[in-house]
């Protein structure tokens, strides 16, 4: 997979999905020169270009050939000073306060499967799985050592990358930029997408033709954030859900980052990724080393689905961990949006009896339990029952749930502490605070400095001392603000600077300790909903509560913007009450159940309000996720229609099952219209030599009776072959509701 050409200095890196390759040019520099589909052989048929540039500066050595300029010449990792004014990958300041250093190329070498990253979260391996390279560049005077590692997967179309920065000098060095990679493109005909967002409205698309300059998506917030998350993808204009090529990074990281592309005066692209740079520096010790967080690269010829099925399939190989890795996860009650802060034993009981009656298998006891906590002012970081609310303690509400056949789950927010609350009071010195400055607070809350060791210690102790009663199957680690004032009692002036990533360093220590103590019990990371949905905090906790807003047509976008990089398995998404606790509006319950079937299923309501009619409903919709979980959790996804293209209005999403014999196809459209359109439905990704039967139909509740009993009748038990199915697809009945969804089983024929 991994082929180096001593006489032509090329580097290939290859599997069936793409090629990926570089070259050492004069010895020295690490030169950039293709990434796309597979190549039999890389012979450089397109040049590099050695013209004489005005303006663009020749290294000291090569002073009289004026064709060659760093500044124009595609770089694989790019250096700052030496006259290439794009943006750089590096930034070095040395003792001097000088930040010129040279990097030449130094030796490679090539290793089976994947070494892991120092104390940060990557994709693994097995030794036959992956074959990794690690090039190494050297400052000729010998004070600092880089070393470029690429992994490239048997069969999975993702490259990852990563840096390592040794200082092996004698004087410390002050790193203040350190990317986790950096690519040139020979040209910028490219659309630049990305996801956006806020609290409740995380990660729709946002497609836009890649400009001139540079533009940056980023976080300064401590966390990978709702309002950017770390991905970025380079499209070809004509490039759909379908078909067409898409390059596309998603870091594997939960604090600051940017992820920026510049599009140079030549014209060509450079994309530069990884911690964010307005919010880091570090000081190098001699001997030290620093490790960036590790970027996953998809290269895909088949569009935006080609594209996310290979971040899904990586992220479900070699991301996911422990036991419920590849298992399906558990239908959840969750008693937030039934209760809120107002519980106690009578109360939860009741909802275990009813969720236990309908099917369920988990109740989760939200927020509210320890301290004081009737609100959201008080009380985190006081992890002691609350005995008003609870008098048999956390053991009683969970033996309620065990007794019932249910397992049992707890809401934790372990990197907070509340102002009012025993443990600000005893260690006030514990939060992140900038000493001679106001606080800032975020939901009456203070954020702990997990950078330091003891603050680690004490979550651990916490969070273990309630895991080992044994009685607790699910955690819900939540983190409800953004990092203010990120400095740390007590570290040297000149270090300040690197808190914030030490803070992220810290969190994935404490994770790491509880995850592997705990093993059987299954943790779902949460911030204000998917404020820190990233592939890092998937390393640890395989499912990530997507979104606070629940309501359905708001949900279609929010989980189809979130399955651009991270698989259905990982969303958390349940039904929720009408009308709807964040915008008010009033879906049918079929819809809201549709919905939540694409992620990892649950009620969030007040199941025992329900009436017998609705209750009837959910058990069937219980009955028919349960048949279904496997090809919706652990089958292939493809989106079919999107929200954020078309008319705005339609949401279509498909799931085959790994043994590709069963096919899921979800139909929602938000509002009804006049003179209804005739609208086909074109299926994808089914063998076209194969015969599809409909084995079930679950039609919208609407009003109009004639069209739902034509359109029921004329597929039900008829048999398609596949590429009928994706050619010519299905017709969408007439719909005279608001809301609507629909699903529709097939079935393959052996
Ligand atoms: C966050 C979570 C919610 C809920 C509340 C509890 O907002 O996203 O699901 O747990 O906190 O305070």
């Amino acid at each position: 997979m991994i082929s180096f050409d001593e006489q032509t200095q090329v580097f290939h890196l290859r599997n069936d999905r793409f090629s990926y390759v570089f070259e050492v040019a004069r010895g020295r520099y690490l030169l950039h020169r293709y990434w796309g589909r597979p190549l039999r052989a890389f012979r450089g048929s397109a040049e590099l270009p050695a013209l004489d540039r005005a303006f663009s500066p020749q290294p000291e050595d090569y002073e009289n050939d004026r064709t060659f300029s760093l500044d124009v010449l595609p770089q694989e990792f790019s250096q700052q000073g030496h006259g290439d004014f794009r943006i750089p990958s590096l930034g070095v300041v040395l003792p001097d306060g000088t930040d010129v250093i040279d990097l030449f190329y130094d030796g490679y070498r090539i290793l089976r499967g994947k070494p892991g990253l120092q104390g940060l979260p990557a994709l693994y391996a097995q030794e036959d799985e992956a074959e990794t390279l690690e090039v190494t560049l050297r400052d000729p005077r010998g004070r600092l050592k880089v070393v470029l590692s690429y992994t490239v997967f048997t069969g999975d179309g993702v490259l990852t990358r990563s840096v390592r920065i040794e200082n092996t000098g004698e004087a410390p060095l002050r790193l203040k930029q350190a990317a986790s990679f950096c690519v040139d493109f020979p040209d910028h005909a490219f659309d630049r997408l990305s996801l956006y967002g806020g609290h409740a409205a995380e990660r729709s698309l946002e497609r836009c033709r890649l400009l001139r300059g540079i533009e940056e998506t980023a976080s300064a917030r401590g966390a990978s954030s709702h309002q950017q998350s770390p991905f970025l993808a380079l499209a070809r204009p004509e490039t759909g859900e379908l078909a067409g090529e898409v390059y596309a990074f998603s870091l594997i990281y939960s604090g600051s980052f940017s992820m920026k592309t510049e599009v140079e005066q030549f014209g060509t692209t450079r994309v530069v990724a990884g911690l964010n740079p307005a919010d880091f520096s570090w000081q190098l010790q001699p001997g030290e080393v620093f490790q960036t967080p590790e970027v996953v690269c998809v290269y895909a010829a088949d569009g935006l689905n080609g594209m996310s099925q290979a971040f899904h399939a990586a992220y479900r190989k070699h991301l996911l961990r422990g036991k419920y890795r590849h298992a399906v996860r558990p239908i959840l009650v969750n008693n937030w949006e039934a209760t809120y802060f107002d519980f106690d034993d009578e109360k939860m009981d009741a909802l275990a009896a009813c969720a236990a009656d309908l099917g369920l298998e988990l109740l989760v006891l939200d927020d509210g339990w320890f301290g004081h906590r009737n609100d959201d002012n008080t009380s985190l970081g006081d992890w002691a029952i609350n005995r008003e609310k609870l008098k048999g303690g956390i053991e009683g509400v969970a033996a309620s749930a065990h007794r019932r056949g249910l397992k049992f789950g707890l809401w934790f927010e372990p990197e907070m502490v509340s102002k009012d609350s025993a443990l600000y009071r005893a260690h006030p010195d514990w939060v992140l605070r900038a000493p001679d400055a106001p606080m800032s607070f975020g939901r009456h809350q203070l954020v702990l400095d997990l950078s330091r060791t003891e603050v680690q210690d004490y979550i651990v102790a916490c969070v273990s001392k309630i895991l080992e009663t044994g009685v607790v199957d699910y955690v819900k680690w939540d983190f409800n603000r953004h990092l203010t004032e990120a400095f740390s009692a007590g570290r040297a002036p000149e270090r300040q600077g690197e808190t914030k990533h030490r803070y992220v360093l810290g969190l994935y220590a404490v994770l790491e300790r509880i995850t592997q103590a705990f093993p059987d019990v299954l943790f779902e990371s949460c911030s204000g909903g998917g404020g820190r949905f990233d592939a890092a905090m998937l390393y640890y906790m395989p499912q990530t509560w997507t979104s606070d807003d629940t309501d359905a047509v708001c949900r279609q976008a929010i989980q189809t913007g979130t399955s651009y990089v991270f698989p259905p398995l990982t969303m958390g998404a349940h039904v929720s009450v009408v009308p709807n606790h964040q915008v008010g509006r009033v879906t049918p319950m079929q819809t809201r159940a549709f919905t939540a079937m694409m992620g990892c299923y649950g009620y969030e309501l007040d199941i025992t309000q329900l009436s017998e009619e609705e209750k009837q409903e959910v058990r069937a919709q219980v009955a028919l996720y349960k048949r279904l979980r496997p090809t919706l959790q652990l089958g292939t996804f493809t989106r079919l229609l999107t929200p954020f293209d078309g008319t705005k209005n339609e949401t279509a999403w498909m799931f085959k099952s790994e043994d590709a014999r069963e096919v899921a196809v979800f139909y929602f459209k938000t509002l009804a219209e006049p003179a209804t359109p005739i609208r086909r439905l074109r299926l994808a990704g089914l063998d076209p030599d194969a015969r599809y039967t409909f084995r079930e139909y679950y039609p919208a509740q609407t009003l109009s009776h004639d069209s739902l009993g034509m359109a029921r009748q004329s597929l039900a038990g008829k048999t398609f072959y596949g590429d009928e199915l994706m050619q010519e697809g299905i017709n969408i009945e007439k719909i005279d509701a608001d809301f609507t969804a629909y699903l529709w089983v097939l079935e393959k024929k052996a």
